[in-house]
């Protein structure tokens, strides 16, 4: 099938590092930006671009289902993203209706547990009966667990999760005082899943853009200037590589003893 994923192909050589020794990030996070530039270089539409990006969406879930990372969540449409022109979400809603008819199948396939994450009630009735069906479809495979997040604001998310907290204190399962960082967490998106170990920008810009706040508190953040589209399996190597140079400390100091730290 034209642009599925291509497991059964050999390991595309390494770019210019051997990242097979490195330690690898169990959750790698990336907010795809850079679509429409990568379109309007071309003088296209800005719909070609996000096109486009599909290509790279599949080389990143490839990638990571043959790395073995646990989990890759993508910032596909963001709570802000309704404030573009109407012909261009409308653009995006199609095609994220045709990649779900298109995909899901192939994903379960590949041992996938799909997962929308965000506001899924504000979508048209047909689009979001295809995503609870590929998510309940998927939901006991457990070979990556890949998260999209679509009408998703990390604003919302901490908002909801408080609700949801709130909720529960009212219905007696939950003391208010036993409220803190470790039970709040269990109702964010994600909940479920090993922290973002790597977070990735891609196209150049380097803010979060209201994606997840709560769960990259200690994330290493990595921007890159490639535009979504041309964002492949060479580029997220580099990632990969760079990840593997941070020193994460969460506020500690370096495991090796002795060692002097500024
Ligand atoms: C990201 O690319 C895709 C979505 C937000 C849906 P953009 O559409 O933001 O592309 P640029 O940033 O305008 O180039
Ligand atoms: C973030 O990109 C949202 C997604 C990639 C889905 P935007 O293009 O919407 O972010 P801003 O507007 O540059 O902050
Ligand atoms: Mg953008």
């Amino acid at each position: 099938m034209e642009g599925s994923l291509t497991l059964s192909e050999p390991a595309p050589a390494p770019a210019e590092v051997d990242i097979s020794t490195l330690s690898f990030p169990r959750h790698v996070a990336i907010v795809m930006d850079g679509n429409g530039r990568w379109a309007r270089a071309r003088h296209r539409p800005r719909r070609f671009g996000h096109h486009a990006g599909q290509k790279a969406v599949r080389a990143a879930i490839e990638f990571c289902l043959r790395h073995g990372v646990r989990a890759l969540t993508l910032f596909a449409f963001s709570s802000e993203n309704w404030r573009r022109p109407k012909d261009e979400v409308g653009a995006l809603m199609e095609l994220f209706l045709k990649a779900l008819d298109r995909e899901v199948d192939e994903l379960h396939g590949h041992g996938v547990r799909i997962a929308f994450i965000g506001d899924l009630s504000a979508f048209a009735p047909a689009l979001r009966e295809r995503m609870l069906a590929a998510m309940e479809k998927t939901r006991r495979n457990d070979r990556l667990a890949l998260n999209v997040a679509v009408n998703y604001g990390g604003r919302w998310d901490i908002a909801h999760a408080a609700k949801q907290a709130a909720l529960a204190v009212q219905r007696g399962e939950l003391a208010a005082e036993a409220i803190d960082e470790h039970t709040l967490a269990r109702y964010f998106c994600l909940a479920d899943l090993p922290p973002v170990d790597l977070f990735i920008r891609t196209g150049g810009e380097q803010r979060i853009s209201n994606f997840l706040l709560w769960q990259t508190a200690y994330s290493e953040l990595c921007f890159s200037d490639v535009l979504w589209p041309d964002f492949d399996a060479a580029c997220l190597q580099r990632a990969i590589a760079e990840f593997a140079r941070r020193e994460r400390r969460y506020g500690g100091l370096a495991a090796t003893p002795g060692e002097a730290r500024r």
